[in-house]
């Protein structure tokens, strides 16, 4: 699965409609998919593309995932009941109707959609082309949120309510939740049970940060780096779209390709050691098979769009004297904007405003720890042997 996200307008879905037709060109069963609701899927290849899988060309099969049109079939209990909750607190019917609708639903649809897809064994590979940036890290942290929250929210508060449900219906009139809403919310959990588990192999699946030659889309794409490794995706390589090209000798552009010089310089240090993949800005707009045909070309030489362009780990624990040193890749991470703690068994990391809660492996779970620093890219926690049990009765 290789899925591809940077800022609005860098080309992220010329380059993956490229890829995925790469893909199917060279006998791969390949499905290209869009969760960015400014769906140019259609656009691209020039044909008409809907929420269902339909052909592109031989071997090649597109869709647009329109997630609000399976939003009212799974949720429909649990909106009504957020409905009814929003009413009763005195919320005008509008208002409720549009607070029922959480933000971020219609991308937990869509990853329930890629999975049934990589599930399937329809195809060979399957191409994401994601929603700008800023989406994309929600949509992809969604998964370990949302498990967190049923893993140990969910059963207490189902546990309390059944306890107090018949007491509250008694004495208020307050709505309360009825099994059939936890029912659904168990429904939609399951459906995304796997979902981080795909992935988050590198074997498996693979982002590809496309970026502009331009200090803000650089910036926002250093971000996105930072927060994708702290989920634990891995990103294999970076794909600088729109260069100014080297047939351009006009003097007027002097200062353009003076400025692209750099900041390409600025992507390929900055990110190394993942590939930058260059493209330079066509002629005009990437529109049809054949154009999108060369541009592939352009984008990939000779390599194989399906490879694994860059293998990092970015969660691992090693030994390190007597310590155990847990280590999570924080690509551009700024240490002053950084938090880590421990709770139980687990490890929160916060950079930004993007927390996780890492689930603390079994040889570090009886340590404690004893510092935390950042070195170079990598966040570095360091576990000690617990010190002994305080002895029973001497308190
Ligand atoms: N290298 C390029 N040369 C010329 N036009 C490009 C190039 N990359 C993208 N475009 C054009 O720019 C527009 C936006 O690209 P698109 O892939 O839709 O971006 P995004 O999906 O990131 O919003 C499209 O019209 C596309 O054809
Ligand atoms: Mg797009």
């Amino acid at each position: 699965m290789l899925l591809f996200t940077g800022k609005g307008g860098v080309g992220k879905t010329s380059v993956a409609a490229a890829t995925a037709l790469r893909c199917a060109d060279s006998g791969l069963r390949t499905l290209v998919l869009s969760t960015d609701s400014a769906h140019s899927l259609s656009d691209a290849f020039d044909t008409h593309l809907d929420g269902r899988p339909r052909p592109v060309c031989e071997g090649l099969w597109g869709q647009q995932l329109d997630a609000t049109e399976r939003l009212e079939d799974a949720w429909g209990d649990i909106q009504d009941y957020l409905r009814d909750l929003f009413g009763w607190a005195g919320v005008d019917s509008l208002e409720a109707e549009e607070l029922s609708v959480l933000p971020g639903l219609e991308e937990v649809f869509a990853l329930a959609d890629i999975k049934g897809h990589a599930d399937s064994g329809d195809w060979d590979v399957v191409v994401v082309d994601c929603a700008p940036t800023a989406e994309t890290i929600r949509l992809l942290s969604l998964p370990e949120i949302l498990a967190w929250y049923m893993d140990r929210v969910f059963p207490v508060e189902r546990r309390v309510l059944q306890a107090v449900r018949p007491i509250l219906r008694h004495l208020t009139s307050i709505p309360v939740a009825g099994d059939h809403v936890f029912a659904a919310a168990r429904r939609l959990y399951d459906g995304l049970e796997g979902v981080r588990d795909l992935l988050t192999d590198g074997e498996r699946s693979t982002i590809r940060l496309v970026v502009n030659p331009e200090k803000i889309v650089i910036a926002e794409a250093r971000r996105t780096a930072t927060y994708l490794s702290l989920f634990g995706y891995r990103v294999d390589a970076v794909v600088a779209n729109r260069l100014l090209p080297e047939a351009i000798t006009d003097p007027w552009f002097k200062s353009w390709k003076e400025a692209h010089a750099e900041h390409l310089a600025t992507i390929e240090e900055g990110f190394a050691p993942l590939p930058v993949l260059k493209a330079e800005l066509a002629t005009d707009e990437l529109v049809g098979l054949d154009r999108l045909r060369d541009f592939a070309g352009v984008v990939y030489g000779d390599l194989d769009p399906t490879g694994i362009l860059h293998r990092g780990e970015p969660l691992r624990v090693e030994a390190r004297d007597d310590a155990l040193v847990l280590r999570l890749e924080l690509p551009f991470a700024d240490r002053d904007d950084l938090d880590v703690g421990r709770r139980d068994g687990e490890l929160l990391v916060r950079v930004g405003p993007h927390r996780r809660a890492i689930m603390l492996p079994d040889s570090l779970r009886r340590r404690q720890v004893v510092g935390a620093t950042m070195v170079s890219s990598w966040l570095e926690v360091s576990f000690a042997e617990a010190t002994a049990e305080p002895v029973g009765g001497m308190v």
